[in-house]
Order: structure tokens, then C-alpha cells, then sequence
């Protein structure tokens, strides 16, 4: 049996055997861990994207899996994104699809009716057993992500780009003035990148989102830095993302977006070799930065593989009807 209890990030006991297990799964996988601190903050109350976590034991106590669901509320309400993880040793007793089952339970009565999944394959073995999984649980595929890597220190290419555009790079805060540009920016990523057949829509972002969003990057000890682009008009046309969790090795390239009006100008490059640069103190030490694009996104591949990421494992996106 498998018996399951809902995540409180206040008890302190339990959530450390929580995130024991949750490291002791992914451990020696292409799956980057979230620190201790960044999921235990993520599990805290979240207006937007809020995020619930349940912990597996057998019938003698023991820790045996867990995972989680996540239930977009201003956007994409038909959805939900969940993950599953059980522990080395424990596996193929059905300690997956117990938690999943009450995973899909938790979105069915949130009134959710599609539920996300993701699976990482190495490179050399495309049906592992997260694939074998979802597939045994009625999960049909969507996407193909590529996931990609730079080894630090990087030797990058000179700076280029468009000089009528200026970069500005910023260090963790949006500032006041640029708020809601950049608010627009990010409700954009979904419509301008490729993506499944799944009917994600556009993200909600606006000021107040952006803000919340860095108070609790700040209290997740995530180290930010953003470099946009600004065209002569003094309107932001991109913008670059890189993310530096405290206490990990590895660093983050988030979300990159040109507007389509200022695409052909190099901006994607320049905006991302200046983030590196701008950050180059905060990634010293650091094992390399980690980067996810879906396999269809040639330009952005192309950019990648000019700075020298160099491709580690695949992820499918995977959907199910519930
Ligand atoms: C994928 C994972 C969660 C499966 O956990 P699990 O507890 O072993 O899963 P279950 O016992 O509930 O398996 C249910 C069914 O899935 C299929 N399945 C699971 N693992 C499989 C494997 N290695 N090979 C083939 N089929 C597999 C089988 O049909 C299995 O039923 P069966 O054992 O009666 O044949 C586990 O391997 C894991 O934690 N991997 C690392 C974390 C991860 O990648 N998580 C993302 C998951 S999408």
C-alpha cells in the first residue's frame, strides 16, 4: 500500500524526509534538483500558480515517492502540470500511480481537465522508464523539448547585435519604470515560442505579478539577472533571463523573447552573452547553465549552439485527458 500525506513546508520533520526523497529520485538523472529552499518556498501559498506536494510511505513509514500538481489560476485554467518521483529501490511496486492517481484527483475536482507531464530521456535510450510510465498511465505525447548545456567557464563569441539597439542588464529587480513592459514581455512566451498541440494559452503578467514573483525568488535564494533589449524608440524589444540558485551548481537560461517587429537584429545573442557577462561574478564556480527549448525552436537552437551548449537529453511533454 501506499499511503499519502499533503506536504506542509511548516513542519520542519517532515519536510526534510520529503526532500530527502525527492533528491534520493532524481539523483544521477538529467533532471536538475530544485535546493531544499527553493521547492520549500514554492510550496508556500501562491495567488497565481499555487503548487501542492504529496509525500508517499509504506505501510511501515517508510518514504517510497512523492510528487505534485500545480494549478495555474489567472491563465490556462483547463490545466494542470504534475510530477511524479518514487525512490531508487522502490520502484515498480505502484507507488507512482497511486500518487498520480491523486494527483489527477486533486485536478479533477480544481476543475481541471488536462492534465502536463514531462519525461527526460538520455540521448542513447528513448524510452526510459518515465516514458514507459506515462504511457502504461494514458499520457499521450505533445512536445519534444531539447535540453542543452554550457560548461563554465565558457569561451563565448565576441559581443554583437544591432548597435541601434542599447542592452541593459539588471541584477535580480525590474525597475519601477520598466514594469509593465516587461510584464507584456513574459505574456508572450507561449504565443511566440513553438508549442505542442496540448492549447496552453498566454500567461497572465502584469506588474503586481512581476513583483510577486521576485519577493519570492529573493526568499527562494534564486539570484536574478535580466538583460533587455531597448530599441531606438526607448521601448523594450527583448528580453534575456538567467537564473542562479544559491547552493547549486548549475545556473538557469530561462525565458529569452524578441518581439517579432525587432527579430533579424541579432538580439537573441547579444542579449544572452551580455546577461553572461553582466552575471560573469555570480556564475564563477559554477558547473555550467542549463537550458530547455523545444526541439522545433531552430532559431533559438542556433544561438544556443553559437555560445557553445551542447545537447544532454531530451524532454517529452506528455497529456492526458482526465
Ligand atoms: C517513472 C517512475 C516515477 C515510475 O515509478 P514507479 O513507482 O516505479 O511506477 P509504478 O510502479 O507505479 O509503475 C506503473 C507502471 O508503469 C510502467 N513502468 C514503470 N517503470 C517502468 C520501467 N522501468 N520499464 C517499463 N515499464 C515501466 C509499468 O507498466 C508499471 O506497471 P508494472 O510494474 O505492473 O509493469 C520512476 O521510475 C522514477 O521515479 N523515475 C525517476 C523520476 C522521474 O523521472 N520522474 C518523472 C516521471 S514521468
Amino acid at each position: 500500500m501506499t499511503r499519502l500525506e499533503t506536504v506542509d513546508p511548516s513542519d520542519d520533520r517532515q519536510y526534510a524526509e520529503f526532500y530527502a526523497a525527492y533528491a534520493a529520485a532524481y539523483a544521477g538523472t538529467l533532471v536538475p534538483l530544485w535546493t531544499a529552499r527553493e521547492k520549500r518556498v514554492h510550496l508556500q501559498p501562491d495567488p497565481y500558480e499555487p503548487y501542492t506536494a504529496l509525500f508517499a510511505r509504506d505501510d511501515d513509514g517508510r518514504p517510497v515517492g512523492g510528487g505534485s500538481v500545480t494549478l495555474p489560476q489567472r491563465d490556462n485554467r483547463e490545466f494542470a502540470y504534475a510530477e511524479v518521483w518514487t525512490v531508487p529501490g522502490r520502484r515498480r511496486e505502484g507507488h507512482a500511480t497511486a500518487v498520480l492517481d491523486a494527483l489527477e484527483d486533486i485536478a479533477r475536482r480544481a476543475g481541471r481537465s488536462t492534465v502536463f507531464m514531462e519525461a527526460t530521456s538520455p540521448l542513447d535510450d528513448d524510452h526510459p522508464a518515465p516514458v514507459a510510465f506515462l504511457e502504461k498511465r494514458g499520457y499521450i505525447f505533445d512536445m519534444r523539448d531539447a535540453v542543452r548545456e554550457l560548461p563554465l567557464p565558457a569561451e563565448l563569441p565576441a559581443p554583437s547585435g544591432d548597435p541601434a539597439y542599447r542592452l541593459e542588464s539588471w541584477h535580480g529587480r525590474v525597475p519601477d519604470d520598466r514594469l509593465e513592459q516587461y510584464a507584456a514581455l513574459r505574456r508572450l512566451i507561449v504565443s511566440e515560442a513553438p508549442q505542442g498541440d496540448a492549447g496552453l494559452e498566454d500567461q497572465f503578467w502584469d506588474a503586481e505579478r512581476v513583483r510577486s514573483e521576485q519577493d519570492r525568488r529573493e526568499r527562494q535564494g534564486r539570484d536574478f539577472w535580466i538583460t533587455v533589449a531597448v530599441a531606438p524608440d526607448g521601448t523594450l524589444a527583448g528580453h534575456t533571463d538567467l537564473v542562479l540558485p544559491e547552493g547549486s551548481a548549475d545556473a538557469f537560461q530561462w525565458d529569452t523573447l524578441v518581439l517579432r517587429e525587432h527579430r533579424g537584429h541579432g538580439l537573441g545573442l547579444a542579449m544572452k552573452l551580455a546577461n553572461m557577462h553582466a552575471a560573469a561574478d555570480d556564475l564563477a564556480g559554477r558547473r555550467a547553465i542549463i537550458t530547455y527549448n523545444a526541439a522545433a525552436n531552430r532559431h533559438m537552437i542556433a544561438v544556443n549552439e553559437a555560445m557553445g551548449y551542447r545537447q544532454v537529453a531530451w524532454v517529452g511533454e506528455y497529456v492526458k485527458k482526465i
